[in-house]
Formats: structure tokens, sequence, C-alpha cells
């Protein structure tokens, strides 16, 4: 028996790969991705040698541009935000995860996947739905739901009895828990969990504090093509490239700080401190380009069909086909979704401050308050509304009538 482990290197995931030999006799296979959270690979392979993983058994992988092409950028080509805030940092990720997960274990003649997500979480089912649906013959293994080593004491002790080092700051308590990668921190748990107290400053780990962000705001300019950013400052850049330069300017300016209660799909309500630097920013240079090249037709559509996006890879159904239809239709809207975006950046907030392209939709021809020299007629407007009021006429007829 084979299991392929999405290994973080870090104490849980290590103590998960020890008991995954030791409850299941499994032969363990490693899987440690960067995703661009900003932590050093190569300690997570020292790690898992040095629990007894034989070298070819471990897998180490830089996943950055893969992410952000195929999975950040087409979220954001929908605009997509979950209950109204949430950039869905974590959820974008989960999919990948998987996708390699399954792909490594039939190269490596596995049957199993095993992940660090608990049994009250988004993330376990996220990595289930997407390993299923990539292999319905995959069996999962999540040893959060299975074990009983439910305090951090037992835990250690467990690992102590089973020579899984523990490092003498993990002993305690963590303060919180973390979820990182390219598009976004966050923080839960522990001394987050009452929804009425701030949250210390220490929770954020990737954006200065508004307050102590520059005096002078800065301008920058992100170049856009069939919806995705592909320039900074004239400067072409890789979807991971031009997102890591976001998150420079976003961390430098305080920008996508967001504290947060939202529903989980097990049913809970959860609170989560999130940083989103450079999504925050793309966000908004997204639909500033959309603003200019987007018919208000299709936009309005797409903002119909965006919550329900959204939650589909808030709930774990990235690979579902009605993710991918919805996928086809906002794909299909950014045919035009070229052009660039000026951007204004100061203590905290991004705003559009200019926006051009040569697929444009605005005429100034039409819009102007000056003489229009007969591109538009005023007079069309009044048959417009009256056709426009005739059932609010109606309507307010009879309410008359009724009223006496
Ligand atoms: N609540 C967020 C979500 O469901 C973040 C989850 C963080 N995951 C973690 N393993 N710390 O997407
Ligand atoms: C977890 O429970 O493993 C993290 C939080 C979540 O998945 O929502």
């Amino acid at each position: 028996k084979k299991v392929v482990l999405a290994y973080s290197g870090g104490l849980d995931t290590s103590i998960i790969l020890k008991w995954l030999e030791v409850e299941y006799g499994c032969e363990v296979v490693t899987f440690t991705a960067d995703l661009g959270q900003g932590e050093e690979l190569e300690p997570a392979r020292a790690k898992a040698e040095l629990l007894g993983i034989k070298p070819e058994n471990i897998f180490i992988e830089d996943v950055r541009e893969e992410f952000v092409r195929d999975f950040v950028f087409p979220m954001f080509r929908a605009n997509a935000v979950y209950e109204g805030l949430y950039l869905l940092g974590t959820s974008i990720a989960r999919p990948l995860i998987s996708k390699r997960l399954v792909e490594i274990a039939e190269m490596t003649g596995a049957d199993a996947v095993a992940h660090g997500a608990t049994g009250k979480g988004n993330d376990q089912v996220r990595f289930e739905l997407s390993a299923y649906a990539l292999n319905p013959d995959i069996k999962v293994i999540a040893p959060w739901r299975l074990w009983d080593l439910t305090s951090r004491t037992s835990l250690i002790a467990w690992a102590e009895k089973h020579q899984v080092p523990v490092p003498t700051d993990k002993r305690n308590e963590a303060p919180f828990s973390v979820d990182a990668n390219l598009l976004h921190t966050s923080s839960e748990g522990k001394v987050l969990e009452d929804p009425a107290v701030d949250a210390p400053d220490y929770v954020y780990q990737r954006t200065v504090n508004p307050e102590d962000a520059p005096d002078a705001p800065e301008f920058i300019e992100v170049g856009f093509e069939a919806g995705d950013a592909v320039s900074i400052n004239g400067e072409a850049m890789s979807p991971a490239t031009v997102l890591t330069a976001l998150n420079d300017y976003g961390r430098k300016h305080g920008i996508g700080r967001l504290d947060l209660v939202e529903g989980r799909f097990v049913g809970m309500k959860s609170r989560g401190i999130y940083e989103t630097p450079g999504g925050t920013i793309l966000l908004m240079a997204h639909r500033g380009i959309e603003q200019i090249t987007l018919d208000r037709g299709a936009a309005h559509l797409k903002d119909e069909l965006m919550p329900r996006y959204a939650e589909l890879i808030y709930n774990g159904f990235w690979f579902s086909p009605e993710r991918e239809m919805l996928q086809a239709a906002i794909d299909h809207s950014q045919t035009h979704v070229c052009g660039t975006v000026r951007l204004k950046l100061y203590k905290g907030s991004v705003n559009v401050v200019g926006r051009w392209s040569e697929r444009s939709l605005y005429s100034e021809a039409h819009v102007t308050f000056e003489d229009d020299a007969g591109a538009y007629d005023q007079k069309d407007a009044q048959g417009f509304i009256q056709l426009n009021a005739l059932r609010l006429k109606l309507l307010a007829s009879r309410e008359r009538k009724l009223k006496g």
C-alpha cells in the first residue's frame, strides 16, 4: 500500500507522515508544492528524508506559474468574491494540490492520497471532491478525522513516542492557523476565535499597517489581454511575476486586509483574517478595464453568475461541469477585455484613476454634455421612457382606483 501525502514539512504533516506508516503500514510518498507561500522547500525535503522517506518518494515542485495561469487568473476573469468580500485565496489553491496528488499517485503506483485538513473545515471537502473528480478510484486518508489526537499535548506525546522531532517553539499551542500562497495569507482560530475582538497586529504578515504606509500615493499601470494582467508599467510579465509584483505594491501600501466572518460549506461560521495585497489590486484593475471594454448586457450577466461561480470554488467544485460551463461563458466574455488601467495606491486603498483601450466601447461622441454633432438624438429618449413607463402607469392607476 502506498499513499501520497500533501506535505508541508511542518510538524502536523510530519506527524501525519509517521502516523500513516505506523497505523496503516503504508509506504509514504510526499508532495510539497511551492505555491508562493514564501517558504524554502529544501527544508521539507530534508525533513522527509530525516523521517525515512526514500529520495525517489519525495516530490517537490514549483507550481507558481501553473497556479496563477490556470487557477487564479481564470477566477479573476469572473471577479469572483465569496460573500461579498473573500477573494478565495485558499479555496483556489486546493484543486491544484489535489490534481498533483492524483497525478503523483498514478505515477508512483499509489492507491491513496492523504491531507492534513481537519474534519471541521472547507479544505477537506475541496481536496477530496477534486481528487475524486480526477480519479474515481482514489482512496483518501484524512488523519484528523480518524485519530484521537485531539489536544496539542496528545499530539506532541504521540510525536515523541514515534521519533518525530518536535521543534521547541512548536511545543505550545500555535497562536492561530495560517495558510499562505501567492494570492493570499489566511489566519484562523485560537486568538481570532472571538469575532467581537480585534485581531492583534501581529496576525498581519504580508502587508504594512495602512497607517504606516507611505504618505505619498503611488501610481501604476496594469496592462490586460483577454481579461488577464500581462504587464505592469509597460513591462511584460508572466502570470506569477505579475502577481508577485502586485503583491509588493500591495504590501508597501497596506492594501488587501480583511477581517471576515464567513459561512463554511460544512455549516458553521468561522472568523478569518485575510491579506490579499496583489489580488485586491488585480480585482480593481480588472473591473477598471471591463468598465470600458465589456458590453453592459455581458457585464451584468457576469455579475449575476459571479456569486454562483464563487460559491462553487469555495465549496470545492472546481472540477465540476457547472464550474466549467460558467468558466466557458466568462472566458468568452473576456475576448475584448484588453487595454491599460491606471491605479492609485494610497494607505490601504486602491482606486482606478484612468483606463484606455483600442477595444473601448466608451464613446465620448455619444456621452458628451457638449454638442454631439448628431451622434445621439435626445428626442429618441422620450418614446423610450414612455414605453418603459407604460406598465408602471397601469399599476399606479389600479392602485389609485383601489384606494378610491
Ligand atoms: N476560510 C478560508 C477558506 O475556507 C481559509 C481556510 C484556511 N485553511 C487553512 N488550512 N488554514 O477558504
Ligand atoms: C481546516 O479545518 O483544516 C482549515 C480550515 C478549513 O478548511 O476551512
